[in-house]
């Protein structure tokens, strides 16, 4: 069986390794993909993820059984309606139904119609009256655009100056362009971020081992946001209840909701959420893997991620077991990063001890492998405790050289520290 990965990322490096592991896949081949990906045998297209129809053509060419999508600006531009259309196979959920991600307005009126448990906030269209909430409520309050912003569309601010400040350039400025156009303000939830993932379709819903990013720059959560440092799984200090009721509070009666609106959500559904003493709350819903999630929780799987999806395609239950293996996997980016970076910087070819690279950043030059993105790659290893797999990675990562590159040191540190208390 051959199947398509859509993206070019280290999450669809990760989704297209494992789906490889099935001996039923001959091939997988990933849209545009990376030259990093090649090592694990994946076949790398000169398609980009938003040629719909050259996609589409080449599905129907090469007789691929399916498409998997990875990031989310495709799933918002409609690629799964555009495949159904043409008669193909393709998991993710249609334009309609991405719009969980696509819109926060779209996201917060589903979640207040199923009384699902998240931030309170309140929405703007214009900066004047945006301005005037802000100068008669308490801070730290947290802004986020209405649109897809790749990362750049949250600021927690801290003062009144920088709400302002943020006001100005998303609404006025409209320094993320159109998506700035409407913005919500809502309240900072104190508590541990963690990220639940769940197979969906229709009303079943299948969560996944949780994980935990790390959104931060740099060391000890300090620094300006990014796509995502590191991240780990399990993560300890979040008990089994507070899953639990996740589930039963926010993504069963999200997927409801979803089909009461005649828009049924099928593909993976993310949500970000934030562990208070009230219980769970949502802070995101992705309509995909999360990045860097995805690179720790995939190698969690121990049932076939390519027969899991060709049954839900079939309507029928998948098998899905976990190993109690943990995971850790640390970005390593550009120096500057998420500011301005040098590219074309050489990456090792070898990791010891043994650990996974997942690429991302990266492009061939004299067949070698450099760096030419932001994010460049992510480290990830395996052992019988966090403490292990942490250990793994930072030691294979200490002994190469990464010039021009950094990399945070204490991805998976929450887990001790919370533990100790
Ligand atoms: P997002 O892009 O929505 O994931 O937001 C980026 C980051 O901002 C999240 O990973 C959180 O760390 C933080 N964040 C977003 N919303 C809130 C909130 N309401 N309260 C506290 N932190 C938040
Ligand atoms: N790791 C957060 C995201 O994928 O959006």
């Amino acid at each position: 069986m051959k199947v398509l990965v859509i993206g070019s990322g280290g999450r669809e490096h990760a989704i297209a390794k494992k789906l490889l592991e099935d001996s039923k896949v001959t091939d997988v081949y990933c849209a545009p993909g990376n030259p990093g990906m090649r090592k694990d045998g994946i076949t790398i297209l000169s398609i980009l993820e938003e040629e719909f129809d050259a996609l589409i053509n080449f599905s129907k060419q090469h007789q691929i059984e399916w498409t998997f999508v990875g990031p989310e600006v495709p799933l918002v531009k409609g690629i799964v309606n555009h495949f159904q259309k043409a008669g193909l196979k393709i998991f993710g959920p249609t334009k309609e139904a991405a719009q969980i991600e696509g819109s926060k307005q779209f996201a917060k009126n589903l979640m207040l119609k199923n009384k699902v448990p998240t931030a309170n906030f309140k929405s703007f269209d214009h900066f004047q009256e945006a301005k005037e909430f802000v100068l008669t409520h308490d801070l730290p309050l947290v802004i986020k655009a209405d649109g897809l912003a790749a990362g750049k569309g949250v600021v927690i601010a801290e003062t009144k100056e920088i709400a302002i400040q943020t006001l100005h350039a998303f609404m006025e400025e409209k320094s993320l362009g159109q998506s700035g156009n409407q913005i919500i303000i809502e309240e900072f939830l104190e508590g541990q971020e963690f990220s639940l993932m769940a197979f969906v379709n229709h009303d079943k819903v299948y969560p996944m081992v949780i994980a935990q990013d790390h959104k931060r720059a740099f060391d000890g959560d300090r620094g300006p946001n990014t796509g995502g440092m590191g991240a780990y799984s399990p993560v300890p200090q979040i008990d089994e209840c507070m899953v639990e009721e996740a589930k039963e509070t926010i993504l069963l009666p999200i997927v409801h909701g979803m089909i009461n609106e005649g828009i049924p959500f099928v593909g993976i559904l993310y949500a970000g959420l934030i562990a208070t003493p009230d219980g769970p709350k949502v802070i995101e819903f992705n309509a995909r893997f999360g990045d860097p999630e995805t690179q720790v929780v995939l190698p969690r799987l121990k049932s076939s991620l390519a027969q899991i999806i060709t049954d839900l395609l079939e309507n029928q239950i998948p098998t899905i077991q976990w190993s109690n293996q943990a995971t850790v996997g640390v970005v390593v980016a550009a120096q500057g990063y998420p500011k301005d970076y040098q590219k074309g910087m050489i990456l090792p070819e070898r990791f010891t001890p043994k650990t996974n690279s997942y690429y991302a950043g990266v492009k061939e030059k004299n067949e070698k492998i450099v760096a030419n993105g932001g994010r460049i790659f992510v480290l990830q290893s395996s052992g019988k405790t966090i403490e292990e797999a942490q250990k793994k990675v930072y030691d294979a990562l200490e002994r190469v050289d990464l010039p021009q590159m950094f990399y945070r040191k204490d991805i998976a540190n929450k887990a001790f520290i919370d533990n100790q208390r």
